[in-house]
């Protein structure tokens, strides 16, 4: 098929090459000039480094290439049957773009915002037909991470949300349905990954080493919260938190840290900056954790219980479904188990008084229980 992809940065270029390689005649739009050489260096680097380590053959990567087609106007699009959007996280550029794209593609056109944290239905509200608009979610590089949230707005026709399902698919990526909320699965369910963890070293317990210590040895984490913070950045970081937490109309589960406002006040934006929680300079010295056992294990339970109940939360509130929790967490964030199948292992009342005991110690908001984990333990319920 041909599809149509707006933005070639970061998510475009990423989006365009998953889609030529799945075959499909991709043209891809960006109203920056010199996106086109800087797509061509990225996809040339990417294709031979693929080709060397025999992930493709020379053959693969020339079809590769030949299925994208840099356009210089958006008129191309015509024929396309899918056009994703992923450029500047504004609402109102998202919207004019729409607005043009609509005049110029045909009727059964799907049209798809790969956002991360504005509300479909509100970038569709001002579409001549919504109900065709949909939410396609990649994750950070596209080309390697499976996940792909599909979020339909409150006008989408389900066979839109059924056709959306099965191209992705098709692309060979795992696709979970989320409902229409702020983050969606993944970057909603997240949040206390980050957020108690820097709660955590603000309350003195522990140090940023000794945190990232404890979630890679008692959970497995690929990476401890402040190394995968200054990994992606502590600026998108603290604006994808700032978002959510605003977009819940200020509820305190979701409350930004002055910690992290500071790292981004500083520049300390992490790796791509040369210093964030951690310093990248040749040569620094670098932190040793605490490892001792008790508090290791303490960090990663708190850290761990939050995790569940904001996943149990999702649940109740139909956000997703258990599946899909849990494979959205798993690969779309690499976490080594599904949060409820985790939930399971640990025992659903562990972790209902794990967030009442905390609750309890500092009646914060911020520590309710989810009601989904209250009414489990008391119809003796696990998730599966
Ligand atoms: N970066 C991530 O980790 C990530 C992950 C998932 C989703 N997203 C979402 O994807 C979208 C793009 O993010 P990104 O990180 O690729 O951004 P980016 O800044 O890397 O790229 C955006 C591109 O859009 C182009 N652009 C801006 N206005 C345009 C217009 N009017 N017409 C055509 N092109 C235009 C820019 O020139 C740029 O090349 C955002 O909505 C973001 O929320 C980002």
């Amino acid at each position: 098929m041909k599809v149509g992809i707006i933005g070639a940065g970061a998510m475009g270029s990423g989006i365009a090459e998953v889609a030529a390689t799945a075959g499909n005649e991709v043209l891809l739009y960006d109203s920056y000039i010199a996106a086109r050489d800087r797509f061509d260096k990225g996809l040339d680097k990417n294709l031979s480094r693929l080709v060397e380590k025999e992930k493709i053959t020379k053959e693969k990567a020339a079809e590769i290439k030949k299925n994208i087609h840099f356009v210089s106007h958006m008129d191309g699009f015509k024929d396309c049957e899918l056009v994703i959007e992923a450029v500047v996280e504004d609402i109102e550029i998202k919207r004019s773009i729409f607005d043009q794209v609509e005049s110029i593609v045909g009727e059964n056109c799907i049209l798809a915002s790969n956002t991360s944290s504005l509300s479909i239905t509100a970038i569709a509200g001002t579409c001549v037909k919504p109900e065709r608009f949909i939410g396609i979610h990649f994750f950070n590089p596209a080309t390697l991470m499976p996940l792909v949230e599909i979020i339909p707005g409150v006008a989408t026709d389900k066979k839109i949300l059924d056709d959306s399902k099965k191209i992705i698919d098709s692309w060979g990526k795992v696709t979970v349905i989320a409902k229409d909320t702020p983050g969606f699965i993944v970057n909603r369910i997240a949040r206390p990954f980050y957020g108690e963890a820097i709660r955590i070293y603000e309350e003195g317990f522990a140090d940023f080493a000794t945190i990232d210590w404890a979630m890679k040895t008692y959970g497995g984490f690929k990476m401890g919260p402040f190394e995968l913070m200054d990994f992606i950045g502590n600026d998108i970081n603290y604006t994808v938190t700032e978002t959510v937490y605003k977009e819940f109309w200020n509820d305190p589960k979701y409350k930004p840290s002055f910690t992290q406002k500071r790292m981004v006040e500083a520049k300390r934006l992490g790796r791509k900056s040369g210093r964030g929680y951690y310093d990248y300079a040749e040569g620094a010295v670098i932190p040793e954790p605490n490892k001792d056992e008790e508090l290791g294990k303490n960090i990663f339970w708190r850290v761990l219980v939050m995790l569940i109940n904001e996943a149990a939360e999702a649940l109740y509130l139909n956000i997703a479904s258990r599946e899909d929790i849990d494979n959205a967490m798993t690969k779309g964030v690499n976490y080594p188990k599904g949060l409820l199948k985790w939930a399971d292992e640990m025992g659903i009342p562990y972790c209902l008084e794990t967030m009442d005991r905390l609750y309890n110690e500092y009646h914060e908001d911020r520590y309710r229980a989810s009601v989904q984990l209250r009414k489990m333990v008391r119809d003796g319920k696990n998730f599966y």
